[in-house]
């Protein structure tokens, strides 16, 4: 890299030039990119949606029922995904185009105990009116092909700072423990890159039919909980 140390790069500039990813993330963190504070915005975001998370779920335990959610997760993409993002998927490098075609910048992950719950959650999260929908996939309804399921939403939120209102974009993912607990382990194996192809062959089998079987857990637990509370009345 031929810049002199402390120019203020464009990310136009960075797709002009032959930067690596090592390079590219000491030049964040030198501030010649000026990514900081338009990570700054998705942080805010995160603070949001979390918030309103959590407010539903106090909501829930005023109403005599139990807390619908397990955990909370979320995360900010690193700035090595997004520049692998960028190459990858062939992305403008403008900020305005990241903000558009990178979707995740924002992480929240919710996870519940019940897959009912993770549709009134959705339900009543999007019916709030400072929420706008960009795209919802239900990959609970329709899993992807190695057993992949959760619901998917990316959303806009505004964000309040000193002189003007931002809305920022953020992917909401819901799933159930079990889901959450089977996305781990295949995201292990992922990454994995070593493995000869018959054993990752027999992997993705055996992740494929603990996936089922999950889905059918997942069925069954609500199916017991719905009998439990209904008999209760
Ligand atoms: P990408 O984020 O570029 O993959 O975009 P996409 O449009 O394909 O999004 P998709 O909704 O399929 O996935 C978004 C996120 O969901 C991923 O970054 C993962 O966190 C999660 N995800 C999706 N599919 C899988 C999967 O098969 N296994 C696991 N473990 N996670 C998945
Ligand atoms: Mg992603």
């Amino acid at each position: 890299m031929d810049k002199n140390k402390n120019a203020i790069m464009t990310l136009h500039e960075i797709a002009e030039s032959d930067m690596s990813e090592t390079e590219f993330l000491q030049a964040v963190e030198n501030n010649m990119i000026p990514l900081k504070e338009f990570f700054t915005y998705y942080k805010c975001a995160i603070m949001e949606i979390e918030t309103k998370f959590r407010v539903l779920n106090q909501q829930f335990s005023i109403n005599g029922e139990s807390n619908p959610i397990e955990f909370i997760q979320s995360r900010i993409k690193s700035y090595g995904s997004i520049f692998r993002k960028m190459i990858d998927k062939n992305i403008p490098r403008t900020l305005d185009s990241i903000e558009k075609n990178v979707s995740d910048i924002a992480g929240i992950r919710v996870v519940c105990s019940f897959v009912q719950d993770i549709y009134h959650l959705a339900d009543c999260f999007l019916s709030q009116d400072d929420i706008f929908l960009i795209e919802k996939k239900d990959y609970i309804k329709n899993p992807k092909p190695n057993g992949y399921r959760s619901l998917h939403l990316i959303v806009e939120v505004p964000i309040f700072l000193e002189n003007e209102k931002r809305l920022v974009r953020a992917e909401v993912q819901l799933r159930t423990i079990a889901m959450d607990f089977w996305a781990s382990l295949e995201h292990k194996l992922r990454y994995k890159k070593d493995l000869p192809q018959n054993k990752l062959d027999m992997l993705t089998d055996d992740l494929k039919k603990c996936a089922d079987q999950s889905a059918e857990w997942d069925i069954r637990m609500q199916d017991i909980k719905n009998i439990i509370e209904n008999d209760q009345v």
